[in-house]
């Protein structure tokens, strides 16, 4: 069988850098999609993943159409995507009577547009050929709501809503839709929380510490199997305990 083609959103990123290497090592080739303005970090990127099946493709989630074109050279070089992970994302936090609309525009037009941009350009060529996984990362604050996080929180929920309402349109064609939502892990993102709030948000984890990319990577590999086809409109937490619920 050809090696199940996976695309991921934000790749060169924490986490998204963590999964394109945990997917490519379980055997899939790996595209990893995100700003192509980024020079230095791309040719990191390179640079750590030299050794296995990946490989960058430029596209801002933001943009519908440059989605629309990302996909198409995509299908065009491996004649098709069998596993797609939206990974891309930012904050922009601030309380919300100090939030700005453009703050709100941005965090809401990368974390859930960019969803659906790529889902919308992804998920028929994964009907038509009846093998589909689509990974949702959302995120602990997208089910609790965090101070200063409006608009991050509610495209993190709105993510959810997403994914349940396509995991019913295309479960009858082998297409499973699913969401992983991440605590507080070792990245960028969370490094730019200042250091006092940080050291705070740590001690109230159960686990009493910051989760591994390596860790979240796990879950989306084990949603992205072959044999995970029964699994579709499901979150799994991935948060230290810091939020319990079932
Ligand atoms: N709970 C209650 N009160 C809080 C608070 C909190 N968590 N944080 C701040 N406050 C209080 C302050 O003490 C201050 O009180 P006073 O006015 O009485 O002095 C007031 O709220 C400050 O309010 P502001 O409107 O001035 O707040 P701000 O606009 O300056 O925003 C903040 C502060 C930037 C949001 C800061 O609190 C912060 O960075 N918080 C962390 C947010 C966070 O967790 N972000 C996660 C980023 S990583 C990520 O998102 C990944 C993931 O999915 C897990
Ligand atoms: P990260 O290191 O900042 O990675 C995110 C990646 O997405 C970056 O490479 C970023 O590029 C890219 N990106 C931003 N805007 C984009 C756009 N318009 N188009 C394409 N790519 C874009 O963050 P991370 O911690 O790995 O987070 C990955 C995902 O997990 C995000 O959706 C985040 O919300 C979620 N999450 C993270 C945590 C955590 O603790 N780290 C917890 C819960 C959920 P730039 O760096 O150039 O902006």
């Amino acid at each position: 069988m050809n090696k199940r083609i996976a695309v991921v959103s934000g790749g060169i990123g924490g986490l998204g850098t963590e999964i394109c290497l945990s997917l490519a090592r379980a055997g899939r080739r790996v595209v990893a999609l995100d700003l192509g303005s980024r020079e230095e970090r791309i040719a990191e990127f390179a640079g750590l993943t030299r050794e296995f099946d990946i490989r960058f493709e430029a596209a801002n989630v933001a943009d519908y159409d440059d989605c629309g074109a990302a996909i198409e050279r995509i299908v065009g070089d491996d004649g098709g995507i069998d596993i797609l992970v939206n990974a891309a994302g930012i904050t922009r936090d601030g309380s919300l009577r100090k939030m700005d609309k453009r703050a709100w525009d941005d965090v809401l037009g990368v974390n859930l547009d960019g969803v659906f941009n790529l889902c919308r350009h992804a998920v028929d060529g994964m009907t038509e050929r009846g093998f589909g996984r689509i990974v949702n990362i959302s995120s602990v604050n997208g089910q609790t709501g965090q101070f200063g996080q409006t608009n991050y929180s509610a495209a993190k929920a709105g993510m959810h809503g997403f994914t349940m309402a396509l995991a019913r349109e295309v479960a009858r064609k082998g297409v499973t839709v699913n969401s992983v939502s991440p605590g507080y892990c070792e990245t960028a993102m969370v490094m730019a929380v200042p250091e006092d709030i940080r050291s705070r948000i740590v001690d109230s984890v159960p686990v009493g510490r910051l989760g591994k990319p390596s860790e979240i990577a796990r879950t989306v590999e084990f949603l992205t199997a072959d044999d995970a086809g029964f699994i579709t409109g499901a979150n799994i937490p991935v948060n230290g305990g810091l939020f319990m619920s079932f």
